[in-house]
């Protein structure tokens, strides 16, 4: 792995757990390959449902063990069939008794939790399971949800940015969660810095409800919304939602309105690209989310992953060029503070253990 020389030129946060894909994206006995901070992996499971995350290099001559077959509990090399477990060592050269120590490959710390596969890149002594995000909503009969995948031709701080400034809503999102623009600028925004992330907090009393909420909710008149934002290296949770107006929506009292818990991990790919794995909950339950409330939150993030991608063209064209921030950038300048903070921090220690 190549790291930057310099902590401010390094695009990535190793040591942090990414989402590296719904546990639903590997059957036994299945196998992807996926970049992540520049890393080809290859994810599998094996017949018994562990899940292991190897270089997808095969450490004999480097053929991409995403092209590989599961067997059991390994994964089988397809040039020569060498075996490996989820641990990285292989178990098995065909036709040679002894194997050489060195015939291993990485292996990344991977978790199955919440319906989710969550990977560590950086030191894998570091990776502390505790650590990473709980997401109760996945695994709670009270929440419906749903999950997608989208791969942004986008740098990942990008996506950062776009999550923690809802004030793009009503100019982007018109016609599912936006809302007139005056609204929006007349929210108060407060920010508040966490031990290890950053949270905003919109509240929009008395408000017209915007489309996607009228068509889950069929509220007739104006409603209490808010808008809260939750920022943990690196995913971010946004829950929104509004109840009929003056009935306890300030007070916690919500069951009864509608809301809509967002959850965002955000995996960079390259320095240019980015994997963004999301899912909506929400308390309207009929069995599954409402395909109403699935396909129009499905739109407003494509309409999001195009902003993203025509940022990128302009940025990559002039890199250096500076940008303005406006009151709304809080949030997300605090954000990519404590993302500097902790890759400036995971730079120096690592100084440190080389000296
Ligand atoms: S390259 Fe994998 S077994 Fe030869
Ligand atoms: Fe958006």
């Amino acid at each position: 792995m190549t790291r930057a020389a310099n902590a401010d030129h390094e695009p990535f946060l190793y040591d942090a757990w990414y989402v590296a894909g719904w546990a639903t994206d590997l059957k036994p006995g299945e196998r992807i390959g996926r970049t992540f901070l520049n890393q080809p992996i290859v994810l599998f499971r094996t017949a018994s449902g562990d899940v292991g995350a190897l270089e997808d290099r095969c450490c004999h001559r480097a053929m991409q063990l995403s092209h590989g077959h599961v067997e059991g509990e390994i994964l089988r090399c397809t040039y020569h069939g060498l075996e490996f477990g989820t641990d990285g060592i292989c178990s098995r050269i065909p036709a040679q008794e002894k194997i050489p120590k060195t015939a291993c490959v990485r292996s990344y710390p991977l978790v199955e939790q919440d319906a989710m596969l969550w990977i560590w890149m950086g030191d894998p002594s570091k990776a502390d399971a505790e650590r990473i995000p709980s997401h109760h909503y996945h695994n709670d009969p009270k929440w419906a949800w749903r999950g997608a995948h989208f791969p942004v031709n986008g740098n990942w701080e990008l996506l950062v940015d776009n999550l923690m400034d809802l004030s793009h809503l009503p100019y982007i999102h018109p016609n599912t969660i936006g809302g007139n623009p005056e609204l929006h600028f007349k929210t108060k925004t407060e920010t508040t810095k966490l031990p290890n992330g950053v949270k905003v907090e919109r509240r929009m009393p008395a408000s017209v409800p915007p489309p996607t909420y009228i068509d889950a909710k069929g509220f007739k008149g104006l409603v209490d919304r808010w808008q809260e934002i939750e920022f943990m290296p690196v995913m971010i949770r946004i829950h929104t939602g509004a109840c009929d107006v003056d009935t306890g929506a300030y007070e916690g009292k919500r069951d009864h309105g509608f809301s809509m818990l967002g959850f965002h991990g955000i995996t960079p790919e390259t320095e240019r690209t980015t994997h963004y794995f999301w899912s909506m909950a929400t308390n309207i339950l009929d069995g599954d989310i409402p395909d109403v409330v699935f396909e129009q939150t499905a739109r407003t993030f494509k309409e999001d992953q195009e902003v993203l991608e025509l940022q990128q063209v302009r940025m990559e064209a002039d890199p250096n060029r500076p940008l303005i921030d406006i009151a709304s950038d809080v949030g997300g300048r605090q954000a990519r503070q404590l993302i500097r903070k902790l890759i400036r921090a995971q730079h120096e220690e690592e100084a440190r253990e080389v000296a």
